[in-house]
């Protein structure tokens, strides 16, 4: 492994975070969350992109101390510059490129999606090549074929919600606060998942569709709370199991599928949702049936954070993918 000292920051959506990486070792990941958005449900872009800006030097700053490093030492700067909320992303964008112009250092532009498959390159054990890449959060579900770094191709991907917001919505629906992700998954625990049927949603080939599976769970909620108002606080563990089963195995489904199709026993998953525990136990059976070996990043490297920028800005500084200065933010990307 090259040495270099990469500062990576992530500003995409409601996470301010920067992180130092040191000759492939990750020396400080910090990240505020912003609490402002629980009131609302959901993510407001415009206190977002404020809370950034008010995040982002304190975040820096406790990072590089942390790492015990001084700014003008570090090699290269990394940064999240797509895809998310435009007013987010430039608040980490400009700044990055500040620091690459002061410091005359070059600029990593990282893909936010592509750093959430590279999050399996943080700690070990590091998947082997060609591997499949689960990557399901707030914003995305998508399966990737990772050959290398450089080679990371979309295989599937949702064509209408993503997993989290899937399971965001269901929470939203049980008056659960936002996020509600980890909420569902709390109560998932003692609930039996086989309790209600729910759509599971339909889509060609190996991409998702969650807005079916929504609409089932609002109008089931919709009918039987006409038949006992209480329907909810009597029966929230089995809804959110039955719920959280639904979605976890459409998710896994597909998997299984591009698994066998590419003939790939190498399996990761990765984003918000990689933290539910009923997709880690559903991917290890699932591992213990095909034999596959399977990677799940640490918790920490999971959820929206800076160590996974800088580790992809890591990729692109040992290839010389410098980004120019007049590199703007993007808010979608069109995989090919
Ligand atoms: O990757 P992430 O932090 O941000 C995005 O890039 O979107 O993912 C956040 C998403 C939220 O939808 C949250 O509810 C979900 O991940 N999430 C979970 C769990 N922990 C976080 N969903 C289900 N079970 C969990 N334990
Ligand atoms: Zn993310």
């Amino acid at each position: 492994m090259e040495k270099a000292i990469i500062l990576g920051i992530e500003s995409s959506c409601d996470d301010t975070a920067a992180a130092v990486w040191h000759n492939g070792k990750i020396l400080a990941n910090v990240v505020a969350s912003q609490k402002i958005h629980e009131k609302y449900g959901g993510v407001i872009p415009e206190l977002a992109s404020r809370a950034h800006q008010s995040n982002i030097v304190p975040v820096v700053e406790e990072a590089l101390k942390i790492a015990k490093i001084a700014i003008k030492d570090i090699d290269g700067i990394a940064c999240s510059f797509g895809p998310g909320l435009m007013g987010s992303l430039l608040v980490g964008a400009n700044f990055s490129k500040g620091i690459a112009q002061a410091l005359n250092k070059p600029l990593l532009a990282v893909n936010h999606i592509e750093a959430h498959v590279l999050s399996h390159f943080i700690d070990e054990p590091k998947p082997q090549f060609p591997f499949l890449c689960l990557v399901v959060s707030g914003g995305h579900s998508h399966i990737f074929k990772v050959d290398s770094p450089y080679e990371i191709k979309v295989i599937g991907k949702t064509i209408d919600d993503a997993a989290g917001e899937a399971f965001d919505k269901v929470a939203k629906m049980l008056s659960l606060p936002y996020p509600g992700g980890p909420l569902v998954d709390k109560n998932s625990q003692n609930g039996n998942p086989l309790k209600f049927q729910f759509s599971p949603g339909t889509a060609p080939d190996f991409d998702y569709s969650f807005s079916g599976f929504k609409t089932s769970v609002l109008y089931f909620l919709q009918k039987q709370i006409q038949l006992d108002k209480y329907f909810i606080q009597n029966n929230l563990e089995d809804i959110c199991a039955s719920a959280q089963y639904t979605i976890i195995n459409s998710l896994m489904n597909k998997l299984e599928k591009a698994a066998k199709k590419y003939n790939i026993k190498h399996i990761g998953i990765s984003g918000g949702v990689a933290a539910n525990s009923g997709l880690r136990d559903l991917l290890t059976e699932k591992a213990n049936t095909n034999n596959w070996d399977i990677y799940i990043p640490s918790f920490e490297y999971c959820t929206d954070n800076a160590a996974m920028v800088a580790c992809a800005g890591y990729y692109k500084f040992i290839h010389k993918q410098f980004a120019d200065i007049s590199t703007t933010p993007f808010v979608r990307t069109v995989w090919e």
